[in-house]
């Protein structure tokens, strides 16, 4: 084992360490709640009024990370409740969209991985029906949300984080051998890639779409700063979501989309190694987005796996390197604050209300420095 490499191992056992100590108390806190936003060191809980929210599987998540690092059943038990719990979000149905990846993945997909759950595959094999019912066959991409006109102009919606949640169709072709839920979700990629990279490798939130003709009208800022800025966050999801893509069907294309949208994201973080909320942004105020650099360095991660041996070291450095800044500047290791990860930024235009928030812990930040923990901790640990 290289300097380096013990290194790692080491500040990785460390961090384990400080979160299992937070999480055995925080943890029972926690447990039968659906966080969203943490306000003044609590996490809110989104389980009555918002069981179909796109976030409800990420505690869940987070109790599954802290059961393969540290193998304490409290965590497994806390996990499969929050799964059930997250069962109100089917009878939820019509307020459902194409985010039932983030919700069923961490949840049932982690329980189906580990301890092969039957009911968690049926749950997993509903959430890819939901998904693949999305497809739009005119335009070709899986439709984001349910309302049409939530931006300017009215149209009907692709977003980059999608990429994420079709690692879900991927998993249902693999897992019955049914081979329509790969097309969609190749045939999604491939618009994604025409419709939101640009040429420089920077990304694209929000393509709208013609509701009769499919046709694409315009892009939009979406949660990033401007049209033609770059959502640091929309960025980390094309890297991690291009390299499930390659992950699955080894075209060549989506690893090379992986490479570009990761090198941009490299190019463009600052020498603090802290993400912007976006890259292409005023300098002040200071928004971070801390989930983004976590999102992206589990992508990295990923993608070093699949790159010749120098590209590799780089982009694992990077990872590592971005999991230090995150660890020594935005980590609260105390039980005074219920989240690890602070300063995330749910999109650039919030204002300061604090419900919406810059600057804020939101739960996906944690599930993703936990599952980037995971990572480096077990090379082969993947989930998605
Ligand atoms: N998928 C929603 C977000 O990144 O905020």
């Amino acid at each position: 084992m290289t300097e380096i490499a013990k290194n790692t191992q080491e500040w990785v056992e460390g961090v384990i360490k400080k979160a299992d100590d937070k999480m055995n108390k925080v943890a029972k806190r926690l447990d039968g709640t659906m966080p969203f936003i943490s306000i003044h060191g609590s996490y809110d809980d989104r389980s009555q009024n918002a069981v179909h929210a796109w976030t409800n599987g990420f505690i869940g998540g987070i109790f599954w990370m802290m059961y393969v690092l540290t193998d304490k059943k409290q965590y497994r038990e806390m996990a499969e409740r929050n799964e059930l719990q997250l069962d109100g979000a089917f009878r939820a149905y019509e307020k459902l969209d194409h985010d039932v990846g983030f919700m069923w993945i961490p949840t049932s997909g982690i329980r189906y991985k580990l301890f092969g759950e039957y009911e968690s595959k049926i749950r997993m094999l509903r959430a890819a029906d939901i998904l693949a019912g999305r497809f739009n066959l005119k335009g070709e991409f899986i439709r984001a949300w349910n309302q049409n006109g939530s931006f300017k102009p009215d149209g009907i919606y692709s977003i980059i984080d999608s990429m994420m949640n079709i690692s879900l169709l991927y998993w249902a072709s693999e897992e019955i051998g049914d081979p329509r839920y790969k097309f969609i979700a190749e045939t999604h990629a491939n618009t994604t890639i025409k419709e939101h990279i640009r040429e420089d490798g920077s990304v694209i939130h929000i393509a709208a779409h013609d509701k009769e003709t499919a046709e694409l009208i315009t892009t939009i800022a979406g949660q990033g700063y401007s049209r033609d800025s770059a959502w640091s966050r929309g960025q980390a999801w094309a890297i991690y979501g291009f390299i499930i893509s390659y992950i699955h069907t080894k075209n060549e294309k989506y690893l090379n989309i992986a490479k570009i949208t990761a090198n941009y994201f490299i190019l463009s973080i600052q020498d603090d190694f802290l993400p912007r909320c976006d890259f292409r942004s005023p300098e002040e105020p200071v928004y971070y987005d801390a989930s983004a650099g976590a999102i992206a360095a589990c992508g990295l991660l990923e993608l070093a796996k699949y790159c010749d041996e120098f590209d590799g070291i780089k982009y694992k450095k990077v990872a590592i390197k971005m999991l230090h800044a995150l660890e020594e500047n935005f980590c609260d290791w105390t039980d005074a604050e219920d989240a690890i990860l602070t300063h995330s930024s749910r999109k650039y235009a919030d204002g300061p209300d604090l419900m919406k928030g810059h600057n804020v812990p939101l739960i996906w930040g944690d599930y993703f420095f936990l599952e980037a923990i995971a990572k480096l901790k077990d090379e082969a640990f993947m989930i998605w």
